[in-house]
């Protein structure tokens, strides 16, 4: 399985400090926000990895990553030359992985507690389709939001002004490899965006639309605030 970090966009939520730097080189305890991301591919087991950013800091991801040896990976790197959106910047990726090869796409600025490398594991064994965590959160209208019926995701929503239920769709993602002829039948969305959630209801209404709940802690270090969060919740930690 190949593991594809997203880390680019344009950070407005995060402005002044966006304007200088890349959202996802910010300090989030004692390391920038993406050594988490690639931690959390190693831990489960994926060591084949592209990160996909912006040109804006680009030179200083080489800096602190590297190849990914200290992390026991291997780095590949992809430039979204304009913040077209999730699913967009998940397209530059389609030359890395091979046709009926599976990947695990992890956007840079979720940070979380549970392991991925049971449910990846188990998608890799899994025929095809895709797969995302929920999280139960009390503000789901900042996310994308699952509408469940019957135990299963009949379509996701993204930023309901009214809620279909309070489970947020994660930035942890699990495809199969036609998620890339996904992307491209895709249209902009009304803020002119390739959105992921669109990617994601093509799976739900071809009924290939798994899903897992996080059972710990996670957040979307996306603004000032839950930003902080993460920062009290990581500090201190050593990591190997
Ligand atoms: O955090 C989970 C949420 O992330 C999901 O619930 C939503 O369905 C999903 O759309 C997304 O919402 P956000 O509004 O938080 O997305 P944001 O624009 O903040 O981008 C999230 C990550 O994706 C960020 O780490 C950078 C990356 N990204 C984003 C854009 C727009 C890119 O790499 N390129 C882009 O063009």
């Amino acid at each position: 399985m190949k593991g594809i970090i997203l880390a680019g966009g344009t950070g407005t939520r995060l402005r002044p400090m966006t304007n200088i730097i890349n959202k996802h080189l910010l300090p989030v305890g004692k390391y920038p926000m993406i050594h988490y991301a690639i931690r959390k591919m190693a831990e489960a087991g994926i060591t084949q990895l592209m990160l996909v950013t912006g040109k804006q800091s680009a030179g200083l991801y080489t800096e602190y990553i590297g190849s990914g040896k200290p992390w026991g990976v291997q780095v590949n790197y992809g430039i979204q030359d304009e913040a077209g959106g999730i699913a967009h910047a998940l397209g530059i990726g389609e030359s890395f992985v091979r046709p009926g090869e599976k990947l695990m796409v992890l956007l840079g600025d979720n940070l979380f507690e549970d392991s991925l490398k049971q449910a990846a594991d188990e998608f890799q064994r899994q025929k095809g389709g895709a797969h995302v965590f929920l999280k139960k959160v009390p503000d789901p209208e900042r996310y994308g939001v699952a509408e469940l019926v019957d135990g299963r995701i009949v379509r996701i929503v993204e930023k309901p002004e009214n809620s279909p239920s309070h489970y947020a769709v994660t930035g942890i993602y699990l495809y199969d490899s036609n998620v890339f002829d996904v992307i491209r039948s895709l249209k902009p969305s009304m803020r002119g965006e390739l959105e992921i959630t669109d990617v994601n209801n093509v799976y739900a209404a071809a009924g290939q639309l798994g899903y897992s709940m996080l059972s710990g802690w996670w957040t979307d270090a996306g603004t000032h605030r839950s930003l902080m969060e993460a920062g009290v919740r990581l500090m201190g930690r050593e990591e190997p």
